[in-house]
């Protein structure tokens, strides 16, 4: 059980990064040639957003079951629980409030400019933390890359 949560937390997070990936290519490219905020663009935002809360669900799962995660702060001397006690959960958890809050204030703006704009600033915020607070295998965390 545990260990399909860690595999399925693990490799969504592929799905997570080619979405984010698309989603701030498409709002820099489309936002610096004036394009219009179509439907279909919001869909792609509005996918992200489903994949990177189902990745919360899963993370929150994890974070009540793993061993890597320890609430007494005396254990915090070692790296790897510090690391998802702390570090990973937050900084995610932080990156999944941006593309929440970056999806809702596009879809309330003014314009096509504006919407361009504000998905292109919060989701490029949020991929960078992603990126960061990533446990990638040569960071030595123990995690893989699947
Ligand atoms: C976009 C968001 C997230 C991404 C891309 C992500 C990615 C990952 C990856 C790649 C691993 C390593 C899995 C392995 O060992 O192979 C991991 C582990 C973990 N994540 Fe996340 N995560 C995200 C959000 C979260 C959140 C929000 C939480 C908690 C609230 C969380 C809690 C954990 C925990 C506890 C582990 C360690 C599981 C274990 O090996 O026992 N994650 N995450």
């Amino acid at each position: 059980m545990m260990n399909g949560l860690v595999h399925a937390h693990s490799g969504l997070r592929w799905i997570v990064l080619a979405l984010l990936v698309a989603l701030v290519w498409q709002a820099w490219q489309k936002g610096r040639s004036g394009a219009e905020y179509t439907e279909a663009d919001r869909k792609l935002n509005l996918y992200t957003l489903i994949a990177v809360h189902i990745q919360l669900l899963l993370g929150l799962a994890l974070y009540f079951h793993s061993d890597k995660v320890n609430f007494d702060s005396s254990s915090w001397s070692v790296s790897v629980t510090r690391f998802f006690t702390l570090e990973h959960s937050l900084m995610m958890l932080i990156a999944i409030v941006l593309i929440t809050i970056g999806y809702s204030k596009a879809k309330k703006a003014a314009d096509s400019a504006a919407r361009w704009r504000t998905t292109l600033r919060y989701n490029l915020i949020a991929l960078l933390l992603i990126l960061v607070a990533i446990p990638w295998p040569f960071r030595g965390f123990g995690s893989g890359w699947f």
